[in-house]
């Protein structure tokens, strides 16, 4: 969460900070501000919420000459998103910016309080300003200070600390968030992904954990544990992908419509005429493999669990999905003749990548499905797929999960081919289908045009149930989670043969039921389960492509050949039906209230 940049340089600085930041809101949106020091110049603003806001106050100000500077945009974790506690935080002449959180902050705070320390925040982050500050009092040399003040931090963090006592000098630190550093000639940047630097860097290094250094004069000093440390730039792209809304209302909005098409990349290569392909696997990659386990978090979770159906189905391989934050701390038993599999849209997120540090560590085999090259997890990984759906912009994930869902059907497939457990006829079958996916996303104007109709009508009552069975049981736990995050109403993802065994005790006409009713998988069983709740008088929004005469409202999918392609009808439908609530209700659709879309924190 929260995102960095920095950059030293005689270019405008402001701009450059503002620009960076901007790319990086969708980590956290609560606060930002930007410092700078040009000379003996010192300059420091701040502003809670958007990173308008920061723009505003801004508006008069600009930098001159060569200088420093950092900026952060806050996702809140210790204190409320005030702007004392956003970032970034001075000391008495030294600023800095963090993403992580320092995990033995209220000892090093409650030792800097005796030492006469008055901290201005409730952050974390602070400790590390005053922290350095004390060793540089003593010292009166910043960087054996810095590095002093780093031993001492215990958790997840990026920071940069800037000082008037090295005026010429960034200071950095990376261990367990993401940082890089951008290089131009002698101009030198840091951001925490690369979005804020294409364009004007034109090398990159991404920094490893356990490093920190400082840069001054264009050069940067870079150390580890084991004392200095060389490093190879590499090349950074130019071409920045620019994620524009292209006339849509909201980045959501755009991403939804966009799955179609960037189906088609994420089979590209991969899904042939008779075969499946992954250039990323080699020929033995399942050998000596006989069981999987997932790890994921939110929507990525609900892909995983979707897929362990069809491991299982195509594959004839065990498959075991957890939830990154309980598997860390659950003391998994982990063999290595198990395949460790980790999804992320970001690869960036806290749980996934501890998990798959934990699975590293045992020794076993790991490979992630990601958006983001270059990210944590795909670099942590013994091999990784890329999920190929662009960036996504809108907090609430949408293409991504379409992308991971294919992503994972493809490779169950290709387990199946390699492990001769499917036959020609099913492969032929899975093949086609898939062929037929990014049909099966378009967006129909008319049925849209009904969701945003309906969508009044589900705006109070007491909670909504998304119920299905099989693989539409992940399915229904994500379109519960899309409505709950951009809605704020409360969602509950169930399989429906379990409603019976408590959940109906809600049912009332209050209660909406989001029914998922596909032709090609246990039609007659999940009726049945919608007939017992409709006569407890709940009221359903059935999907399907067979008229249900017991829905209130009723939207007829029009796939009824393969269920995947149902499924990703239906899930094309479940998120206009949370878009169309989240419009109706005036939130924001892009970033919903406490969320982030990068979660790099515990
Ligand atoms: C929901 C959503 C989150 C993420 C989760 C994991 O719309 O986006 O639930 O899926 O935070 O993030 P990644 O996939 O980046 O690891």
């Amino acid at each position: 969460m929260c995102g960095i940049v920095g950059y030293i340089g005689p270019k405008e600085k402001k701009e450059i900070l503002l620009d960076g930041l901007q790319e990086l809101e969708y980590r956290g949106y609560d606060s930002a501000g930007i410092a700078v020091i040009e000379g003996k110049k010192l300059s420091n603003f701040k502003a809670i919420g958007k990173l308008k806001n920061l723009r505003e106050k801004t508006k008069s100000y600009k930098s001159e000459g060569f200088g420093i500077s950092i900026g952060h945009t806050r996702w809140a974790t210790h204190g409320k998103p005030t702007e004392l506690n956003a970032h970034p935080h001075l000391g008495a002449y030294s600023y800095v910016v963090h993403n992580g959180i320092i995990e033995n902050y209220q000892n090093l705070k409650e030792e800097l309080q005796k030492d006469g320390v008055t901290f201005l925040s409730q952050t974390d982050t602070e400790t590390i300003v005053h922290l350095f500050e004390k060793f540089n009092n003593a010292m009166n040399d910043p960087f054996p200070a810095f590095q002093k003040t780093i031993e001492k931090l215990e958790g997840a963090y990026a920071t940069l600390l800037i000082t008037e006592a090295a005026p010429d000098t960034i200071f950095f630190a990376k261990n367990g968030s993401p940082m890089l550093i951008g290089f131009d000639g002698e101009e030198v940047y840091f951001a925490s992904s690369d979005t804020p630097i294409i364009g004007k860097a034109n090398e990159v290094y991404y920094l490893e954990d356990g490093e920190y250094g400082f840069v001054k004069e264009g050069k940067v000093t870079l150390f580890n544990e084991e004392g200095e440390k060389n490093f190879t730039k590499q090349a950074l792209t130019a071409d920045k992908i620019s994620a524009q809304k292209d006339g849509y209302r909201f980045f959501m909005e755009k991403e939804i419509y966009e799955q179609s098409h960037v189906m088609t990349d994420t089979m590209m290569g991969r899904v042939l005429d008779d075969s499946i392909h992954f250039e990323e696997l080699d020929k033995d990659f399942f050998d000596d493999i006989y069981a999987i386990t997932i790890c994921a978090c939110g929507t990525s979770y609900h892909s995983a669990l979707a897929s362990s159906y069809l491991f299982q189905r195509l594959g004839k391989m065990r498959c075991d999905v957890e939830i990154a934050s309980e598997f860390r701390y659950k003391e998994p038993f982990l063999t290595r003749k198990t395949l460790f599999i980790t999804i992320s849209q970001s690869g960036e997120t806290a749980d996934t990548l501890e998990a798959l540090k934990m699975a590293k560590t045992a020794g076993m085999k790991t490979l992630s499905i990601c958006n983001v090259d270059n990210s944590s997890i795909v670099r942590e990984s013994d091999v990784a797929i890329l999920t190929r759906a662009g960036i996504e912009k809108g907090v609430a994930s949408t293409k991504a999960f379409a992308t991971q869902s294919m992503v994972l059907w493809m490779l169950s497939l290709y387990l199946g081919q390699v492990r001769e457990t499917v036959s020609e006829e099913i492969l032929k079958r899975e093949i086609d289908a898939m062929i037929h996916t990014p049909k099966a996303l378009i967006v129909d104007e008319k049925l849209h045009a009904k969701l945003t109709r309906l969508s009044k009508r589900y705006l109070h009552g007491h909670g909504f149930f998304f119920i299905g069975r099989d693989i539409f049981f992940p399915l229904a736990l994500e379109g519960a989670l899309k409505l709950k995050e951009i809605s704020y109403l409360h969602a509950e993802g169930y399989p429906a043969g379990e409603m019976k065994h408590g959940p109906i005790a809600l049912a009332d006409s209050e209660l909406f039921t989001v029914a998922l009713m596909p032709k090609t998988m246990h039609y007659d069983k999940i009726k049945s389960n919608v007939e017992e709740l409709s006569a407890r008088d709940a009221t359903i929004l059935a999907i399907s492509p067979e008229p249900f005469e017991l829905a209130d409202d009723f939207i007829k999918t029009q796939y009824d050949s393969h269920p995947m392609l149902e499924f990703f009808e239906m899930m094309v439908v479940t998120q206009l039906l949370a878009l169309e609530i989240s419009v109706r209700l005036g939130n924001d659709v892009d970033m919903p209230r406490n969320l982030a879309k990068s979660v790099t924190v515990e």
